[in-house]
């Protein structure tokens, strides 16, 4: 594997399970030191063996990220054992299911406190150390592009994820440093547990196949490495082709037996 970031240290939440732990062990093949950074302490010192195992530096950081305190001395911690961080990743996320007529405001708000406050509780301390070539990356979803029924506060804090790439984007640019999301679709991790009640999924999916972390953790290790250094709030969409598959496209598809 190319080791496109020596000597980088990097931040991923959420890094203790799924997307996050995949990024966090691809980053580290390619040469990152990782913090990696989960409210689940356990796990988050599982990710960091592995990466010991194979000859990698990492720390485990535990952190609420809705939490503003726990996100400066997340920080801090990391700097102090790690060094300055260049390439930050905003991945930790919940999801839960209601329709909205059956929504609750407690539900409402801790989506949003954890899927949005935290990202820009860390961007905003992260933007004032960092420099040119550094990185920020944030996980929205598919479902901030088509919405998700029983999930429209999920959706919503996808979507605002979004706006906030390209807004901060736009105001670190001439800095050199880049703000993008990633979208992915369905991906298999403890989040996405019940896709076993749809056995056709992976029918229905253009690339006939569901999306893993790795597929997700290759897009975040492009984003994060020099290679990407002129894309900036930008989305990459990691779906198999799902979002294509508009009424007019699966029909066709179908007649044709593509
Ligand atoms: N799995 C999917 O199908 C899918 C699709 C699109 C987007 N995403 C997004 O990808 C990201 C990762 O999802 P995943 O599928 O790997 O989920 P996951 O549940 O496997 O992992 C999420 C991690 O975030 C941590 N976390 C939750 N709340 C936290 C908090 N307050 N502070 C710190 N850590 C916290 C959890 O402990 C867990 O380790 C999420 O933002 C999710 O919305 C997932």
């Amino acid at each position: 594997m190319e080791k496109r970031l020596i000597d980088r240290v990097a931040l991923v939440t959420g890094a203790a399970s799924g997307i996050g732990m995949a990024i966090a062990l691809r980053f580290a093949k390619e040469g990152a030191k990782v913090s990696v950074v989960d409210l689940n302490l356990e796990g988050a010192n599982k990710v960091v063996n592995e990466i010991q195992d194979e000859g990698g530096k990492a720390i485990a950081v535990q952190c609420d990220v809705s939490n503003e305190d726990q996100v400066g001395r997340a920080i801090e911690e990391t700097e102090e054992n790690l060094g300055r961080i260049g390439i930050l990743v905003n991945n930790a996320g919940i999801i839960n299911y209601s329709l909205v007529k059956d929504m609750t405001t407690e539900q409402w708000h801790k989506i949003f406190k954890i899927n949005v406050d935290g990202m820009f509780y860390f961007s905003r301390i992260l933007i004032k150390s960092m420099q040119k070539g550094d990185r920020i990356i944030n996980m929205s979803s598919l479902n901030a592009l088509c919405g998700q029924v029983t999930a429209a506060h999920y959706a919503a804090t996808k979507a605002a994820i979004l706006g906030f790439t390209r807004s901060l984007a736009l105001e670190v640019a001439h800095k050199g440093i880049t703000v993008n999301a990633i979208a992915p679709a369905m991906i298999l991790t403890p989040m996405s547990e019940g896709l076993e009640a749809m056995p056709d999924y992976a029918k229905e999916v253009p690339v006939k196949r569901y999306g893993t972390p790795e597929d997700v953790a290759a897009a975040a290790a492009f984003l994060a490495s020099p290679e990407s250094g002129f894309i900036t709030g930008q989305v990459i969409v990691v779906d198999g082709g799902n979002i294509l598959l508009n009424p007019t496209q699966r029909i066709l598809v179908q007649l044709l037996g593509l």
